[in-house]
């Protein structure tokens, strides 16, 4: 509902946040807990930007009590976390780790306590490193392996979590982990990234299976991060090269989910490069799902240009163009574009028609601080926020069945390879203390999450 002073959303519509555990949890040796890929690639500091790795990070290994404590006295009563593989099961494959099973139990049971729903994501990153070295998700055994670590998770906690993602942004774990080299395991190879990305979507079929089988009536589905892209001119190559993006970024990995394979024209590209395709994959893939996660951050207009970005048929020769009024979050030069979002929403939910849409992430870094009164005073993102609120709003008046939205993110965290270089979350982290201090963002995102509208002038705030 609007009015003229405000937008309403659906009565149920659920407002959370969302994390990650590398990024958060720290105690990266703790209590059994064997090591990922992001421990031993961070573990080379050229690899991160201020050089820091993420064994303590927000401590909240150890502090998750207060921090589900700040999540409920801001009324957010929907969180999105994830399990570390390698805590559960150190090596991936083998024993179990009862100790790290027993975290997530009692970080669930606490989430219950305070009338918090909880979300969980089966893989977001940190493969166990015994599985990278037999050649990570190319290798059938570690979809093997990830089909029973879903099981074993599920049947621990499905008692009390009824909504799982399998897997959070297979692009990017792919393509900035395989091809850019810029995320763990370091690796620049178009032929292992693809065969990276179909690993995962093949694993993806089977966890939805055994999370099913483990936890009868549980909601599974897949976390995408997706960019509206425009060609920067109507000219013939800029539209291909828009096309091109889209196909890599976007349809590479929403077609197959949705049951058309991969599309024919990205196959074409890729030619030779093309991953091994076996008998059921692509039915696997297609496994179908209660809901489709979008992680929305930002948009890209996209020209022709044959230098692009790698050598070869990786660099899909094209080249990003930004418009020099609008303006970009301090990170890696992402456009602040909230119709790309409502634009994101109404394509997915007409091209493909899922049963329900969350937006799993969605915020923006700015390097904020406290200010001499000790708050943090961060306007831009409230702007954003209620920006990218509004586009959802409209996406659901237009026909997206958007059932909530979690905020990128409660803390700021440990941000893979930009370290604590970037800050996104809704309440600031002194990382020499682990002080935390909720942003004006933080109280902002409280209000719309408890009262389930916000002020359309808060879009356009200067102060
Ligand atoms: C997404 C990741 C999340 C965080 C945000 C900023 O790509 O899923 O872990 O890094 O970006």
């Amino acid at each position: 509902m609007a009015s003229e002073t405000s937008l309403e959303f659906p009565p149920g519509f659920a407002w959370g946040t969302a994390t990650a555990a590398h990024q958060i949890e720290g105690a990266w040796n703790e209590d059994g807990k064997g090591a990922s890929i992001w421990d031993r690639f961070s573990s080379n500091p050229d690899n991160i930007a201020d050089r820091t790795t993420a064994r303590v990070a927000c401590d909240h290994y150890h502090r998750y009590r207060d921090d589900l404590d700040l999540m409920a006295s801001l009324g957010l009563r929907h969180y999105r976390f994830s399990l570390a593989w390698p805590r559960i099961l150190p090596d991936g494959t083998g024993a179990v780790n009862p100790a790290g099973l027993a975290f997530y139990d009692r970080l669930v049971d606490g989430m219950l306590e305070r009338g918090i729903r909880p979300y969980a994501t089966l893989f977001h990153w940190d493969l166990p490193v015994a599985l990278q070295d037999i050649g990570g998700w190319t290798n059938r055994r570690t979809i093997d392996a990830f089909a029973r670590y879903a099981e074993i998770a599920a049947q621990k906690l499905g008692d009390r979590v009824k909504d799982w993602m399998t897997h959070n942004e297979p692009w990017v774990v792919a393509f900035c982990g395989h091809l850019y080299g810029v995320h763990a395991p370091g690796l620049r190879d178009l032929r292992t990234t693809l065969a990276t990305a179909h690993g995962i979507l093949v694993s993806h079929g089977r966890a939805v299976a055994a999370v099913r089988a483990a936890c009868p009536g549980a909601r599974v589905g897949i976390v995408h991060n997706l960019e509206h892209v425009e060609p920067a001119s109507d000219r013939v190559e800029d539209v291909a090269a828009a096309m091109r993006h889209d196909g890599a970024f976007n349809r590479w990995f929403l077609d197959p989910v949705f049951g058309r394979g991969y599309p024919g024209d990205m196959v074409g590209w890729y030619g030779a490069d093309m991953p091994t395709i076996e008998p059921g994959d692509f039915e696997l893939m297609a496994a179908p799902t209660d809901f489709i996660g979008i992680n929305y951050y930002t948009r890209r207009i996209i020209a022709h240009d044959p230098a692009g970005r790698g050598p070869g048929r990786a660099s899909l020769a094209t080249r990003q163009v930004y418009w020099p009024w609008v303006p970009r979050a301090d990170f890696d030069e992402w456009e602040v574009a909230p119709e790309g979002l409502y634009r994101t929403l109404l394509r997915v939910q007409r091209s493909y028609q899922p049963a329900a849409i969350y937006v799993t992430e969605n915020g923006t870094s700015w390097p904020d601080q406290p200010g001499a009164d000790g708050q943090v005073h961060d306007l831009l993102r409230v702007r954003y926020l209620a920006r990218h609120a509004g586009a959802v709003h409209q996406a659901i008046a237009d026909g997206a069945l958007v059932r909530g939205y979690f905020a990128w993110s409660i803390l700021d965290n440990y941000e893979w390879g930009f370290g604590f270089t970037k800050r996104f979350g809704l309440v600031h982290v002194d990382y020499e203390t682990q002080q935390r201090t909720v942003k004006d963002s933080g109280r902002w995102y409280s209000k719309l999450a408890t009262e389930n509208r916000f002020a359309l002038a808060d879009a356009n705030a200067t102060r």
